[in-house]
């Protein structure tokens, strides 16, 4: 499964990786990968593979990297900054593109999920049935 994470800076991607390990059951520290450009969480035999790369200064760089294989195997790639590797990095599932609420002060954030793949529909599908999101 990859997914894309879209928004400007602050827009709460990290924010929304750690939301999604929590409710996974993995309780350590999430860093952002800004730095690292990878962190590695593994809950219950489920590998998340947590990337950034808002530092790339050209896409090639992902090439350099290697990465592929982490795209490839049976993990759940969640990716901050997918435009800065484009057009080498592997196509989407699900992109969560999050930009600042209504909120004056800043609280909370809107999400705009969308499924890109077969396999994105049905994850989309079962998120939609089991929260209060709506299709739009
Ligand atoms: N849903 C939310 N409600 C309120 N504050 C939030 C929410 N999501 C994120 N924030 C706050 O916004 C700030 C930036 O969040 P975060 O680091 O997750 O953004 P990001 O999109 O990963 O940024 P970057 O592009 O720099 O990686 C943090 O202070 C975080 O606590
Ligand atoms: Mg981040």
């Amino acid at each position: 499964m990859v997914i894309w994470l879209e928004g400007d800076l602050g827009a709460g991607k990290t924010t929304l990786v750690r939301g999604l390990l929590r409710a996974a059951g993995d309780s350590g520290p999430v860093k952002s990968p800004t730095y690292t450009l990878l962190e590695v969480h593994v809950v219950s035999g489920l590998h998340f593979y947590h990337f950034d790369f808002y530092r790339f200064n050209q896409a090639e760089e992902y090439l350099d990297a290697g990465l592929d294989e982490y795209f490839s195997g049976s993990g759940i790639c969640l990716v901050e900054w997918p435009d800065k590797a484009a057009p080498y990095l592997p196509a989407a599932d699900m992109r969560i593109e999050l930009r600042a609420g209504p909120n004056a002060q800043g609280e909370g954030r809107i999400a705009r999920i969308e499924a890109a793949s077969a396999r994105g529909r049905t994850c989309l599908a079962g998120v939609t049935s089991s929260s209060s999101l709506r299709p739009v």
